[in-house]
């Protein structure tokens, strides 16, 4: 199958503005305290970047590489693939996701950090889109809002490639 990027839905500007006002949210909930990042592998990256350096909290990162398949129970198996590599008991960790989809990675890796004793566990989200869940998530901040289509670039891939484009597009198969 061929795939070609279709109409361009967010451009890097509209990106990073929305990553800056993002941010300032989170500057202002988390004032006085540290946050603890953690970047899902590959997608998040490049909106990470964009949302970290508009923090003016103690920050620390790390990531995290989780992969999810859609099994006959609803919130699927999760496995994960690469674990952070640092302690998160007793930190606010901020989960940074490049898109939430049917939500089963985020239901899984919420209760994970859980588990591990974080003081709070939230989700930071360049795209949403609802149409779609299966778990309960929801993130707390979230860039944009999709409809029910499958989009490329800003780290978003299509079989590993596309994740370089400085903008998302729709993908368009033929
Ligand atoms: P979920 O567990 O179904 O929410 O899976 C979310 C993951 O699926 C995301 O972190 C992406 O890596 C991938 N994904 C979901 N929708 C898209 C899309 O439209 N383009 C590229 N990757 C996607
Ligand atoms: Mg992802």
């Amino acid at each position: 199958m061929d795939v070609t990027v279709g109409k361009i839905l967010f451009t890097e500007e509209q990106i990073r503005e929305r990553a800056k006002a993002l941010a300032k949210k989170i500057n202002e909930d988390y004032k006085g305290e540290s946050v603890y990042l953690v970047g899902t592998l590959r997608g998040a990256l490049v909106w990470m970047a964009d949302l970290m350096k508009e923090l003016e909290l103690n920050t620390e990162i790390d990531f995290i590489v989780a992969s999810s398949y859609q099994g006959t129970d609803t919130t699927g198996v999760v496995t994960i693939k690469k674990d952070i590599e640092g302690d998160v008991s007793g930190k606010n960790v901020i989960i940074v996701e490049d898109i939430v989809d049917t939500g089963t990675t985020l239901f899984k890796l919420l209760d994970y950090f859980k588990g591990r004793g974080a003081k709070s566990v939230e989700i930071c989200s360049m795209l949403n889109k609802p149409s779609r869940r299966r778990a309960p998530v929801s993130p707390k901040y979230n860039g944009f809002e999709i409809d029910d289509l499958f989009v490329i670039g800003y780290g978003l891939d299509y079989n590993q490639k596309f994740r370089n484009l400085p903008y998302v597009g729709v993908a368009e198969l033929r």
